[in-house]
């Protein structure tokens, strides 16, 4: 019997990349899943991929900044198992630019993917989690701890994560809810692909990993379903980094 048997656990960005890796993990142990992204074509296999390792699965296109989808997708997942166990946002953008050149647009953009879709996934599920006793895990980044070049938007809304995170495991803890974030770097995926930008200065960027070398988003699998066991419980208001060594 896998760890998280009888487990419904919510997750965003489950298309691709950590995100799928986490689905497909928790899958394999067990629990059944409640899947969102915008990729829906990706979605979908994923979806496919949890249902035939024997994991009740449910999938849903589903944008974490827009209020009312999550507000629905979260209602939706209540009624459809009764309960949430544990909620686990991945979901997230990051666009690539000069500082002095990052657009308004581009700016708000990525706070309201990043640092507003995850404050409305924990506020819808918060209520619900309270009645299990269960735990939220937000992916944050190395970024959130230390600058990196050309990602302003991005650096402020994982250090909001950050934030977010430290703030509700304090408010919800003593009411049995457990809150904790990781702090990946240097994980393959999509968004590590070097960025289209012109003239970057390569060592600034390099400076983020100096391993020389990715992993890949299994890692970060498995740390985010220790998370989220009981053995787990007393970690709490935590930032876990998961990135070689890079911040050492
Ligand atoms: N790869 C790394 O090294 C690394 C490092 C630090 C943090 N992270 C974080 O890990 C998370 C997953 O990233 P990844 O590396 O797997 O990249 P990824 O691009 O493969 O995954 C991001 C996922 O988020 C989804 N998404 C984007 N906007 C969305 C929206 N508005 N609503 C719902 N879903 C949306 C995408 O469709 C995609 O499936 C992100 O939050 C990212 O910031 C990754």
């Amino acid at each position: 019997m896998g760890q998280h048997q009888g487990k419904t656990i919510f997750i965003t960005g489950a298309s691709t990349g950590i995100g799928r890796a986490t689905a497909l993990r928790l899958a394999t142990e067990g629990a059944s899943l409640f899947l969102t992204d915008i990729a829906k074509d990706e979605l979908e296999k994923t979806r496919e991929k949890c249902q035939s390792l024997g994991s009740e699965t449910i999938s849903l296109e589903c944008d974490v900044s827009n209020e009312k989808q999550i507000s629905e997708a979260i209602s939706s997942m209540a009624k459809r198992f009764d309960e949430i166990n544990a909620v686990i946002n991945i979901a997230g953008i990051q666009l690539w630019s000069h500082s002095h050149e990052h657009s308004l647009a581009d700016f708000e953009k990525t706070l309201s993917v990043n640092l507003t879709g995850t404050f409305l996934v924990c506020r819808e599920a918060i209520p619900h989690l309270l009645k299990t006793s269960g735990s939220i895990v937000n992916v944050s980044s190395t970024t959130a701890l230390a600058g990196i070049p050309y990602s302003v938007a991005y650096a402020a809304s994982k250090a909001g994560v950050l934030a977010l995170t430290k703030s509700l495991a304090v408010e919800y803890g003593g009411k049995g809810l457990q809150v904790n974030c990781i702090n990946p770097g240097g994980i393959k995926t999509e968004m590590t692909k070097m960025p289209e930008i012109e003239d970057p200065n390569l060592k600034l960027l390099l400076r983020q990993s100096p391993l020389n070398k990715y992993s890949e988003p299994e890692s970060v699998a498995g740390l985010i379903s220790y998370l989220i066991t009981e053995e787990a419980q007393h970690v709490n208001g935590e930032s876990i980094r998961i990135d070689g060594g890079a911040l050492a």
